[in-house]
């Protein structure tokens, strides 16, 4: 089928990419005339793991195109509208990106389309979008609107687009639902070559569920906000670890063996970051505030989310006892691992706060970066972990990128400042990293300190605490 994707993002370009890889010929458009021109000559604008084999793999068949979005309502039968709903000051998704595309649509096609919205946006979107082509139309336009909600998490999201648990379509025709069953039908099927893996399992069963426009909007809201309540819930329940002494990670294990509960999404942290949790929390508060119902669970998750960067803090303070002057290491920058997005990232917000207390901030993110020198331009960028962790006070895992599992850490030992190890990710166990000499501090379980016979160098650790115990026992 003729398909087109309005928006080149994460979201829009792994779309497109994948539509192409199933079988259908695809044209994407993208406003940003740097990140167009890039696409048209075969340069990733950015980072997603085997997007870009995809996108090379579509571009030699010919069934991807890259262009503007008038070139791109003129192509496709099917139009995903894939562009972004930022949060304005108040909370609510700014739709003017989705105004302005329906605008185009609705003064330049003729004929039959389907305008399918896959940015996240609040229900009652589609009947907006709906009644908003009706009005403005001018060439006879024929249209249905539908929701196709994306669960593309970024870092696998080409591996969620072709293996996903479930499709979710939100129509108000039959027509609708049967154009959308036949341009997902490969994946229905599990009927494509996977670029992904080599031996491809083909063992999902994707669900093709069907629903009203206003549910299908509501489906995304609800799952986003719920995966970031499990989030909070479960750093909530890391606090209460850290009060009584208990282990949050056997805790975890035990409540996510109920499968009612399930083990997903109960890692505790220095809280859930990235363009989609935080903001969907947000507006979906917004949109039960403007239905008059009170979703101050809602709040409570968020107000939850925004405590655990100062929390963080808090915890390298109490470790380092005074932060003006000292050098800290921060390993990872982007909001998860796998993907170079920096946006909402707890990174960048702990940075910041640490400058503000007068710090040094060396910083290493295997990808990231790039994008992270834009908002946060007076830090140290290092070549790798063992650069930014030179002479450090305090190394900060703020990421859990999948090579800082494999570090030497008796080289790091001979490089820091001061043996203390704050993970903001509970990456490895307390053991391990005290076992290599160093202090280690993570969220919801007890402290470690090192062994004595793993301390090298004759580097001797004194924590704040015990600088304060001594301090204490002269006066
Ligand atoms: C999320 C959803 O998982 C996708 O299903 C959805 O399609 C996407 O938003 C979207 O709306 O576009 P994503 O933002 O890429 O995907 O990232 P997640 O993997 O969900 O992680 C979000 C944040 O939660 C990260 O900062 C992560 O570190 C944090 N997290 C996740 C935790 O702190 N603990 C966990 O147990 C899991």
């Amino acid at each position: 089928m003729k398909i087109s994707v309005i928006g080149a993002g994460y979201v829009g370009l792994t779309t497109a990419a994948c539509l192409a890889q199933i079988g259908h010929d695809v044209f994407c458009a993208e406003s940003d005339s740097d990140k167009l021109s890039k696409l048209q000559s075969g340069v990733m604008p950015l980072f997603e793991p085997h997007l870009e084999k995809v996108i090379e793999i579509a571009r030699k068949a010919a069934r991807l195109h890259f262009g503007s979005a008038g070139e791109a309502i003129d192509w496709g039968r099917a139009i995903f509208i894939c562009v972004g709903t930022p949060p304005l000051a108040n909370g609510d998704a700014d739709l003017s990106a989705i105004e302005g595309v329906a605008r185009a649509i609705a003064k330049r096609a003729s004929g039959y389309r389907l305008v399918i919205e896959k940015s996240t946006v609040p229900v009652q979107t589609g009947a907006q979008l709906s009644r908003y082509l009706s009005v403005l139309s001018t060439n006879g336009l024929d249209y249905d609107v539908a929701s196709n909600p994306e669960f593309l998490r970024e870092g696998s999201a080409v591996e969620d687009f072709l293996h996903p648990d479930r499709i979710v379509v939100g129509v108000n025709s039959a027509r609708a639902a049967q154009l959308l069953r036949e341009i997902y039908e490969p994946v229905i099927a599990q009927e494509f070559t996977c670029p992904v893996h080599s031996d491809c399992p083909k063992c999902k069963d994707p669900v093709f569920l069907v629903t009203d426009t206003s549910s299908a909007e509501l489906i995304k809201h609800a799952s986003n906000s719920f995966l970031a309540m499990k989030i909070s819930f479960i750093n909530m329940v890391a606090d209460l670890c850290e009060a009584v002494g208990a282990d949050v990670t056997k805790v975890a294990q035990g409540m996510g063996l109920d499968p009612r509960i399930g083990p997903a999404f109960l890692n505790p942290g220095i809280g859930f970051g990235g363009f989609c949790f935080p903001k969907d929390v947000q507006a979906f508060i917004r949109i039960a505030e403007k239905s008059r119902c009170d979703f101050s669970l809602l709040r409570e998750v968020d107000k939850i989310n925004q405590h655990r960067v100062k929390q963080f803090v808090e915890k390298i303070q109490g470790e380092l006892w005074v932060v003006r002057g000292k050098k800290v290491a921060i390993w990872g920058l982007a909001f998860k691992p796998n993907t170079d997005d920096v946006r909402f990232a707890p990174a960048i917000a702990l940075a910041k706060s640490l400058l503000d207390e007068g710090a040094s901030v060396s910083a290493y993110d295997p990808v990231a970066a790039e994008k992270a020198k834009a908002v946060l331009p007076n830090i140290t960028y290092c070549a790798d972990a063992y650069q930014a962790a030179q002479g450090a006070d305090a190394i900060l895992i703020v990421t859990e990128w999948e090579e800082f599992r494999h570090l030497d850490w008796k080289r790091l030992l001979s490089m820091v400042e001061q043996p203390l190890v704050i993970d903001g990710r509970n990456m490895f166990s307390p053991e391990e990293i005290s076992g290599h000499g160093f202090r280690y501090i993570s969220v919801g379980r007890a402290g470690a300190v090192p062994s004595p016979t793993a301390v090298a160098d004759g580097k001797e650790y004194r924590s704040a605490q015990a600088d304060k115990d001594v301090q204490e026992s002269l006066a």
